[in-house]
């Protein structure tokens, strides 16, 4: 008998991540009946992930409104999921990561006994408020989920610590999937010339690529990683500083305000992922306070200094490939002015490296899935 599977999701990281899952549970469709429901608590960075991928949506609740307080998506997203989970009937509900959909999506799955399986599993800064809300939403999830997928050995010890139920798969992070499966799409799409989106830019120029978007950042500290970047396109005016500016209104502000006005800072709309890739690879250097920069980057050789005073990606920064350097103005421009100035220090850390995956995380998962429900045997899985 088929098993039914639902994802649910709802933000740009958590459908990129999903996509070569659902894409490779989809071709099992012998054994699974897939199913997806979006709470679209992200419309337009989601729909240029779906759109990519060519993902169709089953549910979509439709969620998000302009400047929504986490009360507003926790308590909509919930109620909307019970009569998806209702109609659907899963077997198991798979949510990834640490958002606010995947930790109601895992709690509404619990309301209706459903089976959870958390992709992303056992990340920890061990700080309650950092990142906010995601340390407590992927903890909670956690404490919901019977399967959790963990991207890292570290991971699973998190999980081991905190003698979580459930049991306990270390297969590596989907992101390493996605990336892998952006870069063919992008190959196989050839009559697309990506570099033409980005006509501003010179031929060797050098790129330092941003992004920042994290709750716990807003307010002062934002402002402060803001100035930091002024100070840096100042101090450095023959290097480009691109920063796709992510939606949010209360990053959004900001950012115009502190670095609209300079000549060598493009402050662009959110890329869909392939342009993503594209500036990214074609980048010397990436700033950003993301989850999934923090993944991608060392995949392909770029430096990263984080711009958060924890992370739980700890990783790339024990490869060497990213360093955490806080929200402050003064070390932000010291540890980015000895990369753009030192060739050797630069050299150090551009190494490529993939601590967080090998590019089959998705088959795993699948054939993990298959193991539980139709008591196969399965190789390579721990
Ligand atoms: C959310 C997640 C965060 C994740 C991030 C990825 C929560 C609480 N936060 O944060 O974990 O790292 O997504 O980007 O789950 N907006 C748009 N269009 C969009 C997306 C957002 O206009 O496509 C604007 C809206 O005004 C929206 C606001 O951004 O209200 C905030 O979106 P929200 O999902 O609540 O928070 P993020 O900061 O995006
Ligand atoms: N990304 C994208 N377009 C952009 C910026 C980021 O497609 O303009 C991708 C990026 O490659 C990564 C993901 O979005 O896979 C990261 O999302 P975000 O920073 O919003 O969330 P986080 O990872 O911090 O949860």
């Amino acid at each position: 008998m088929k098993r039914k599977i639902l994802f649910v999701f709802g933000t740009r990281p958590e459908a990129i991540k999903l996509a070569p899952l659902i894409l490779a549970f989809k071709k099992q469709q012998d054994k699974f009946d897939t199913r997806v429901c979006v709470s679209a608590q992200h419309r337009e960075m989601l729909d240029q992930v779906m759109d990519f991928f060519e993902l169709e949506s089953d549910h979509d609740l439709d969620l998000m409104q302009p400047g929504q307080s986490l009360f507003d998506i926790t308590a909509r997203g919930l109620k909307a999921l019970e009569a998806v989970l209702d109609l659907e009937k899963p077997d198991v509900v798979f949510v990834q990561g640490d958002t606010t959909t995947a930790f109601i999506g895992a709690l509404a799955a619990f309301y209706k006994q459903v089976k959870v399986a958390h992709i992303e599993a056992g990340l920890r800064s061990g700080d309650k408020y950092s990142p906010f809300p995601e340390e407590m939403n992927r903890l909670l999830a956690g404490r919901l989920a019977d399967f959790h997928f963990t991207p890292t050995p570290s991971a699973s010890r998190n999980l081991e610590l905190e003698a979580m139920k459930g049991e306990i798969f270390m297969v590596g992070n989907t992101v390493i999937d996605a990336l892998m499966l952006g870069l063919e799409l992008i190959n196989n799409k050839s009559g697309i010339d990506y570099s033409s989106k980005f006509n501003f830019l010179e031929a060797e120029e050098k790129i330092v690529l941003i992004t920042g978007h994290r709750r716990e950042s807003f307010g002062e500290p934002f402002e402060e990683l803001c100035s930091a970047i002024r100070d840096l396109a100042l101090e450095f005016p023959e290097v480009r500083f691109v920063y796709p500016v992510h939606l949010n209104p209360n990053v959004r502000e900001p950012v115009n305000r502190i670095l609209s006005d300079l000549k060598n800072i493009n402050l662009i709309e959110p890329l869909d992922y392939p342009h993503f890739l594209w500036l990214m690879n074609r980048s010397y250097l990436v700033l950003t306070d993301s989850g999934g920069l923090q993944e991608e980057a060392p995949s392909l050789g770029k430096p990263v200094l984080v711009m958060r005073d924890v992370t739980e990606r700890t990783e790339g920064i024990e490869a060497g490939t990213a360093k955490l350097v806080g929200t402050s103005r003064k070390v932000i421009v010291e540890e980015a002015r000895a990369l753009l100035s030192d060739k050797a220090a630069w050299e150090k850390m551009a190494k490529a490296v993939n601590p967080y995956g090998d590019g089959h995380s998705c088959d795993k998962i699948v054939k993990q899935m298959e193991k539980i429900f139709f008591n196969q045997e399965v190789l390579g899985i721990e």
